[in-house]
């Protein structure tokens, strides 16, 4: 399989956004995003290889009018072509383009009036519609050829596009999926997060932080002055956030979010959960000069431990995707073992 610099190659022509159809996208929305421009790719794009203008192109040209945008056709066709389709369209039009050069792309947002900032390229083909676009420097929109019937050339080419397609949905699968850390205090959650967050080039949000920010005091304060319940529910309510906005990210968590059942269901929707696993031995020995976890202020630690790990291990295994050992380890070491598979 392809490696390192040959998939950063294939990343110029990826797309920015993909859609199904042409007449799936919502346009109102791309409007409201500050777009005031779209550039059209015809044959598959709009209608199939050398059809003239359906109903439902035609009604298209209106509603996204009607919307505010202003619209051009490039083709890589001739004029006749070209005109043909515009017949009852009658937008701005470009032939013989030469997709992907940069120049009617640039032309067009010339016609149009509009900058490469606010306008959207929209188009079926990868290697002239989409590179062309990514060159310039605008907002590209692949979109699924309406038919399966292509000329020769095209073919060949489709085999070449799915292989960059196979690469492309791998990034984008990679970059959705979060990575969850799990475990318990003195794990190593925090350290080895924001070392993994570094390497995979994700965020890093730490659940105690998050609550330390909102709240606007540290967790040993919230603890004496509100209470752990408090201190529970808030955890539960960051979840939700979470949940409902990031991509992209590693979360450290607090060693007894994953306590309530709520928060486990949520933490497996949030993205793969990894649980650092350490020896109660390795545990205690790394927390017993420890003065800011309020679960452990005045106690034997090698006895709070002891109990806590008794409640808790076996929800952390249960809840974990993977489990990872971390005595004798590493921080790079563990890094490593959770991004090799
Ligand atoms: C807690 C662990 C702490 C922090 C709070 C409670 C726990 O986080 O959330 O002190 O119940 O185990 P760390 O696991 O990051 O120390």
């Amino acid at each position: 399989m392809m490696k390192g610099i040959g998939v950063k190659m294939l990343k110029r022509f990826y797309p920015k956004r993909t859609a199904e159809s042409t007449y799936v996208i919502d346009y109102k929305k791309l409007y409201q995003e500050g777009y005031r421009g779209i550039i059209f790719d015809i044959d598959n794009t709009l209608v199939r290889h050398d059809e003239d203008a359906t109903d439902r192109a035609i009604e298209l040209f209106k509603h996204i009018k009607e919307i505010g945008f202003k619209s051009c056709l490039i083709s890589n066709n001739d004029e006749e072509r070209v005109k043909r389709f515009n017949k009852d369209i009658k937008t701005n039009y470009i032939f013989d383009a030469h997709k992907p050069s940069r120049k009617n792309y640039i032309k067009a947002t010339k016609i149009m009036g509009t900058t490469i900032d606010t306008t959207i390229f929209i188009g079926d083909q990868l290697f002239t519609d989409i590179y062309g676009a990514n060159r310039t420097g605008m907002m590209s929109y692949l979109v699924k050829p309406i038919s399966p019937k292509e000329e020769i050339q095209i073919v060949f080419k489709r085999r070449l596009e799915k292989i960059v397609l196979y690469f492309y949905h791998r990034d984008m699968n990679k970059r959705r999926s979060n990575i969850v850390l799990i475990g318990f205090m003195g794990c190593g959650k925090s350290s080895v997060g924001k070392a993994l967050a570094k390497q995979l080039g994700y965020n890093f949000i730490d659940t105690d932080m998050m609550i330390e920010k909102k709240v606007g005091s540290s967790i040993s304060q919230i603890f004496e002055t509100k209470g752990e319940e408090y201190f529970r529910d808030m955890e539960s309510r960051i979840l939700k956030g979470i949940l409902s906005t990031i991509n992209g990210a590693v979360i450290s968590t607090g060693g007894g979010l994953p306590m309530r059942s709520k928060n486990r269901e949520a933490l497996k929707r949030i993205g793969k959960v990894v649980y650092l696993k350490g020896s109660k031995e390795l545990l205690v020995q790394r927390l017993s000069k420890d003065t800011t976890r309020p679960l452990l202020k005045g106690e034997d630690i090698s006895k709070r431990v002891d109990v806590l790990l008794k409640e808790r291990s076996h929800i952390y295994e249960e809840l974990a995707h993977r489990i990872i050992n971390i005595d004798g380890k590493s921080i790079s070491e563990i890094v490593d073992e959770i991004t090799k598979r």
